[in-house]
């Protein structure tokens, strides 16, 4: 049958009618939230290329961890920001670091929330680099041992998820050993398995004081043309132990996060970075499309493609329509 027996015109009538045929729903259940952690206190200071977002010190992070929790939100990712950086990237495993102490008072403020922990040690690192260097090279070995201690660390604190961000080859398995030699076999691994080496990532080093002081991070994160070889990172990841897997950035690769879904079982976890936050929000501010709708439809369309956790700096707006 076609055109004019079928008239798909006839479903699509009345709001009634579109909202009985919707075939996918985005849930306050599916939204994350990242928030950046700063020292001192009473701190509250908006970034200024993502309008919306600011960098919390932890006494302030509590009451926006309430809000968060009052809209309905299930879980949050906390990146710490260091005031002191080294070459190794010390403050990042530091028992009393910046991090441990906003996942300490997270869990304390919001026992309810699900408190996900940014591993990576670029951050923390007076180079900026996700590892430690030999010379201008990021080496992978010693950068594993790091980050096992790092996810350590904040399982200590009380992480209930531990993200390893960074790239390194091995890392999942290495994270995952580290955490069941510590006692701490039910921390969840959530492994940005399939993250690109993407100029979407600028509003959040800005953000994060987290640019490279030298180079790129070409030779660890991907390359943006390949997505078999993105399947290939998340099947390793998910061999070496990870319990849900992430695709990042989020639009600019819905096939690969579309071809993820088809493949794997586990939770897939879609970040919405922040330069697709900030686009959005700067023509928004120019008056060039309706903000609230082009933000609606992007994380619908993140959804859509297969995405069960959608990490958003938009989560707090977007929970109330939902
Ligand atoms: C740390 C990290 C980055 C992001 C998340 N974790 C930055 C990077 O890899 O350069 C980017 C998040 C965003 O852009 O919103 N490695």
């Amino acid at each position: 049958m076609s055109f004019p027996d079928v008239r798909m015109r006839r479903l699509r009538r009345t709001e009634a009618l579109r909202r009985m045929c919707r075939e996918t729903v985005l849930r306050r259940d599916d939204l994350i939230l990242p928030l950046f952690v700063v020292e001192g206190s009473g701190v509250r200071e908006p970034v200024a290329s993502m309008p919306g977002v600011h960098r919390h010190s932890v006494d302030t992070l509590v009451n926006e961890l309430k809000e968060v929790h009052d809209l309905g939100i299930p879980g949050v990712i906390l990146f710490g920001i260091p005031t002191d950086k080294d070459a190794r990237g010390s403050g990042a495993d530091a028992a009393d670091g910046i991090v441990q102490r906003a996942v300490e008072a997270a869990k304390r403020a919001e026992p309810g929330l699900c408190v996900i922990t940014d591993v990576c040690l670029c951050e923390y690192t007076d180079h900026g680099h996700c590892g430690v260097l030999d010379g201008e090279q990021v080496e992978n070995d010693p950068s594993v041992e790091r980050l096992a201690a790092t996810a350590v660390s904040h399982a200590r604190a009380g992480a209930d998820v531990v993200a390893p961000s960074d790239m390194m080859d091995g890392r999942v398995a290495a994270i995952r050993a580290a955490l069941d030699a510590d006692g701490h076999r039910d921390v969840a691994i959530l492994s940005y398995a399939a993250k690109f080496a993407s100029a979407f990532y600028g509003p959040f080093r800005d953000a994060a004081e987290s640019t490279p002081a030298f180079g790129d991070r070409r030779a660890y994160q991907m390359d943006p043309p390949n997505a078999r070889e993105a399947l290939r990172e998340m099947r390793l990841d998910l061999a070496e132990g990870a319990d849900a897997l992430m695709v990042k950035p989020a639009l600019p690769y819905l096939d690969v996060l579309a071809a993820a879904r088809r493949e794997f079982d586990l939770p897939l976890a879609a970040y919405h970075v922040s330069g697709e936050y900030a686009m959005l929000k700067a023509a928004a501010e120019r008056g060039w499309l309706d903000g609230e709708r082009a933000m609606a439809e992007a994380l619908l369309a993140i959804k859509r493609a297969g995405a069960d956790w959608i990490l958003t700096y938009a989560a707090k707006e977007i929970a109330p329509t939902l």
